[in-house]
């Protein structure tokens, strides 16, 4: 069984991952915490409490400061033609969800769980790395007490997608992002590379709704906004992007890794933009120099990736 934290910006997508993290059998979710991203964190906490209600998901939400790590950073704005005003496809989510939040903010819940499950808990984070930087910097000791790490992210052999350099949850917050890649835990990288070959049809979405019940049927009706924008730009379907970060924790072996020191650009023309110095390369000593191996994953069996989340769904 896996122990995870689900890091979030829901966002169409995230919510297909929440379902199938909550819906997985070799899954014990538990919590969800918020971060900034495809929406504010203030409407990213409000999905991700209605998407708990709706799904009847026992696992805490814990609100992430609205903030990137750096605060001089300047704001970057909400994807809003890809998730809709508000992230979630617009279909008229209430403005207020009657939940309560953890008391705690998102990156002292990481700490606290960690802390009470060493070597159990796997992060993964489909959003701004901000929490996971924030529960770094102020307890650098949980790097060594984390299970793994797993992030939908970045772009290494292909162009980004919110520049031709950068993927878009790196770029909302590159600071953050270096210093996750760069601590001494196993992090595991599922990048554009991978994502963008990973692509769900309507009818596949269809037959989920059909097989799935009303959690399947709401996913359903949340994604077609998402569909519509990914029709334009992918062709034939939805891009899962965060769902191929959960699938890796059930199924690595549908996917291929590379493995060697990440960096994240911080500023310039480049911003955002993850680079990996594959091991046993040798250069002039540089900027990856000591750092720790992480895995940048480079191939998926994306039909085989389709069909774990389907099932799941
Ligand atoms: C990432 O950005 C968001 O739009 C998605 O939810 C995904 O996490 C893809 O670049
Ligand atoms: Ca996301």
């Amino acid at each position: 069984m896996h122990k995870v934290i689900f890091d979030t910006d829901p966002g169409v997508d995230d919510a297909m991952a929440l379902l199938f993290l909550h819906r997985h059998p070799a899954i014990d979710l538990v919590g969800i915490t918020t971060v900034f991203g495809n929406a504010s964190v203030e409407t990213t906490t409000r999905n991700a409490l209605f998407l708990k209600r709706s799904w009847d998901i026992a696992a805490p939400v814990a609100k992430g400061i609205g903030e990137t790590l750096d605060s001089e950073r300047p704001h970057v704005g909400w994807p809003t033609s890809v998730h809709g005003d508000d992230g979630l496809g617009n279909i008229d989510v209430p403005s207020e969800i009657d939940l309560p939040l953890d008391p705690r903010p998102a990156h002292r819940f990481i700490i606290d769980t960690v802390r009470a499950n060493p070597g159990e808990v796997t992060l993964v984070a489909v959003g701004r790395m901000t929490n996971l930087a924030r529960a770094l910097r102020d307890d650098p000791a949980i790097a060594a007490l984390v299970k793994s790490v797993v992030i939908m992210g970045g772009a290494f052999d292909v162009p980004g997608n919110i520049t031709p350099a950068a993927e878009a949850n790196i770029h909302g917050d590159p600071e953050a992002a270096d210093l996750v890649m760069t601590a001494p835990w196993p992090v595991t990288v599922i990048g554009l590379d991978v994502t963008m070959r990973t692509v769900m049809t309507r009818s596949m979405l269809s037959d989920i709704a059909e097989r799935g019940g009303a959690p399947a049927r709401l996913l359903c009706d949340i994604s077609q906004f998402y569909v519509d924008f990914y029709e334009q730009h992918v062709e034939d379907g939805m891009v899962v992007h965060d769902s191929c970060a959960c699938a890796y924790v059930v199924a690595p072996d549908l996917f291929r890794t590379r493995s060697g020191a990440i960096r994240v650009i911080c500023g310039g023309i480049a911003d955002g933009q993850t680079i990996q110095k594959p091991d046993g390369r040798l250069f002039p000593p540089n900027a990856w120099d000591g750092l720790p191996s992480q895995r940048a994953c480079i191939g998926i069996d994306a039909g085989a990736v389709l069909s774990l989340i389907g099932e799941t769904l």
